[in-house]
């Protein structure tokens, strides 16, 4: 069988804002350059040294119908929800979060200073799913295996298999792949990504090119740039003289309506409606009807 390598179908810079109570990110996706690449509602990114920009954190607030999921590069983060769950995310672990019918919850850095820094990213739920029971994969660094691949690229594996070696994350509607790779200076790394999910890449370290193959080279993509791959089975990475290190992220699309406003993510206007009333009425979450 020969390989279908997928090209960068498109690239973008994401754009600086702030959420939460005034902590400063980069969306990535879920902004109008790159609105839904479904079943991805939002990607942002996290980082500074600054605790200003960061300590506001991201006080109680509502989600319905998708799930969260935090990875950690530096840093602490506080996690608590109104059915008594809490716990703390450290540098290097993961949280995928499965909100279903509802939560409220806060994320609040457990620091004061030094660097706080990593991803959330939103992953849409089916509509069999969406009022599910909300659940909790929390995932410790030491459970997130590390892969060792020729000329030094290290892969750490939080969802889907690399090399007969599957990361920890389990049963999600997606069947996702979240590879945190890093590729030493001028090294490649080849991953196979199943043809009907959609994927992408962000380098968040030196800069790669992305979608090359035997006969061509790939797309250049920089520090702080995605890239939206095109259809095939496989993608192959070269990293540029400083090397690169990057997220690649895959997932099985819904093609279902999406309808949103805000946290709440559903297939018709008339079950957003429903979410801001149980909201504001007391009726949103599992903990509260329970
Ligand atoms: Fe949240």
């Amino acid at each position: 069988m020969t390989t279908s390598w997928r090209n960068v179908a498109s690239v973008t810079q994401g754009r600086e804002t702030s959420d939460g109570a005034g902590v400063r990110l980069k969306r990535i996706i879920g902004q109008p350059e790159l609105d839904y690449l479904d079943p991805f509602l939002m990607l942002d990114a996290f980082g500074s040294d600054e605790a200003t920009d960061y300590i506001a954190g991201f006080p109680p607030h509502p989600h319905r119908g998708i799930e969260t999921v935090t990875y950690m590069l530096a840093g602490r983060m506080r996690h608590e929800d109104d059915a008594g769950n809490a716990g703390v995310l450290g540098p290097g672990g993961a949280q995928w979060m499965t909100a279903g019918r509802g939560i409220i919850h806060s994320e609040m850095p457990e620091q004061e200073e030094g660097e706080m820094r990593g991803f959330q990213l939103w992953v849409n739920l089916p509509r069999k799913s969406k009022m599910c029971l909300p659940h909790y994969q929390n995932i410790e660094p030491e459970e997130i295996p590390e892969v060792t691949r020729e000329g030094g690229v290290k892969v750490k594996l939080i969802a889907g298999k690399l090399d007969g070696i599957e990361g920890p994350v389990r049963g999600i509607e997606a069947n996702p792949q979240y590879m945190d790779i890093q590729i030493p200076a001028g090294g490649i790394s080849d991953h196979e990504i199943a043809p009907d999910h959609n994927a992408f890449i962000y380098i968040f370290s030196g800069e790669a090119e992305v979608g090359a193959n035997e006969d061509k080279a790939g797309t250049l993509i920089r520090d702080g740039e995605l890239a939206v791959l095109g259809a095939g089975d496989a993608v192959r990475v070269r990293a540029g003289d400083s090397g690169a290190r990057l997220i690649l992220v895959a997932g099985r699309p819904l093609n279902e309506p999406v309808f949103k406003y805000g946290p709440f993510v559903m297939n018709s206007k008339e079950e957003i409606v429903q979410a801001i009333h149980d909201y504001q009425n007391g009726t949103f979450s599992a903990a509260q009807v329970n």
